[in-house]
C-alpha cells in the first residue's frame, strides 16, 4: 500500500469516527450529518472554515451554499479546481441556527481537524475567518489584522505555511472585502510553489485510544447519538477525490 493510500485509508477511518461522535450533545442532537471534509484526500492545499451552515448539514459536505460558490470562483481565479484542495471546518457539525461555535465545541473538534491536516499532508493551510484563525494560529489575533499575512506554523504534527484570510460570507455582500479576499488568494499559487517547511521530528505513533474523553475513540453503539443514525457513507459520500 502506498503511503497516500493508507492516509487515505486511516482518513476513512477517522471520519467514519467522526459520523458517530457525540462529544457535543446539542449539535449531535441537532445534526442531520456530520460534515467532516471534503475534496483530494491529499491535498497541497487545505482551507478551514467555520462550521457547516443549513445546506451543508443536508448535503454533507462543507461550503456547498453561496459562501461556497464564492470560494469555489476565487480558487477558479487562481487556476485551482475544488477537486484540487481538501476543504472543512473548526466544527463538523452545525451549530443551531448557525450561531458561533462555543469553545468547548471548537476543543472537542480539534482532535479530527488535526488528524484530517496529518493525514492530508497539506503544504499550506487557508483559515477562512476568525474561527479557524485564531484556533490554528493558537492567538486571539483578528482575522482583519493578520489576513494575508503568510507564515510557517507547526499545526499539531505538520509544519504548514498558514495563510489566514476573510470568510468567503464576508465578501458576498461587501465588495471591498470581496477584493481583500481576492488579493489574498492572489498568493496561493506562489505559496504552493515554496519547498515543504522543515518537519517536526517523527514522533511515537499516538497510542490506541482507550479512554472515554478522547474523541476520535469508537463509540459503541449504545452510546451513539438517537442510536438510529444511519452507518457511515460510502467514499462517494465522504467526497474523496
Ligand atoms: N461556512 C463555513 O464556515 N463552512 C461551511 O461549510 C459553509 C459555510
Amino acid at each position: 500500500m502506498t503511503d497516500a493510500t493508507q492516509r487515505r485509508e486511516e482518513l476513512k477511518a477517522v471520519w467514519e469516527q467522526a459520523s458517530r461522535c457525540t462529544r457535543c450533545p446539542q449539535l449531535a442532537a441537532a445534526r442531520q450529518t456530520v460534515v467532516f471534509g471534503s475534496g483530494n484526500a491529499d491535498a497541497d492545499l487545505m482551507f478551514v472554515g467555520e462550521a457547516p451552515g443549513r445546506s451543508e448539514d443536508e448535503q454533507g459536505h462543507p461550503f456547498v451554499g453561496r459562501a461556497g460558490k464564492l470560494l469555489e470562483q476565487l480558487l477558479g481565479e487562481v487556476g485551482l479546481q475544488r477537486e484540487d484542495v481538501f476543504i472543512n471546518n473548526t466544527l463538523n457539525c452545525r451549530p443551531p441556527d448557525n450561531r458561533d461555535p462555543h469553545p468547548v465545541e471548537i476543543e472537542n473538534c480539534q482532535d479530527y481537524l488535526l488528524r484530517k491536516i496529518e493525514l492530508v499532508e497539506p503544504r499550506v493551510v487557508c483559515t477562512l475567518g476568525n474561527f479557524a484563525t485564531k484556533l490554528l494560529r493558537g492567538d486571539n489575533a483578528g482575522i482583519t489584522k493578520v489576513r494575508g499575512q503568510a507564515e510557517i506554523r507547526v499545526i499539531g504534527r505538520r509544519a504548514v505555511r498558514l495563510l489566514p484570510i476573510l470568510h468567503p460570507a464576508a465578501a458576498l455582500y461587501t465588495p471591498a472585502n470581496l477584493e481583500k479576499l481576492r488579493e489574498d488568494m492572489a498568493q496561493l499559487p506562489e505559496l504552493l510553489g515554496l519547498p515543504l517547511p522543515d518537519q517536526p521530528a517523527a514522533r511515537e505513533p499516538p497510542r490506541e485510544p482507550t479512554n472515554a474523553d478522547d474523541p476520535l475513540r469508537a463509540v459503541p453503539e449504545s452510546e451513539a447519538a438517537g442510536g438510529d443514525e444511519p452507518p457511515p457513507r460510502g467514499d462517494d459520500q465522504l467526497g474523496l477525490f
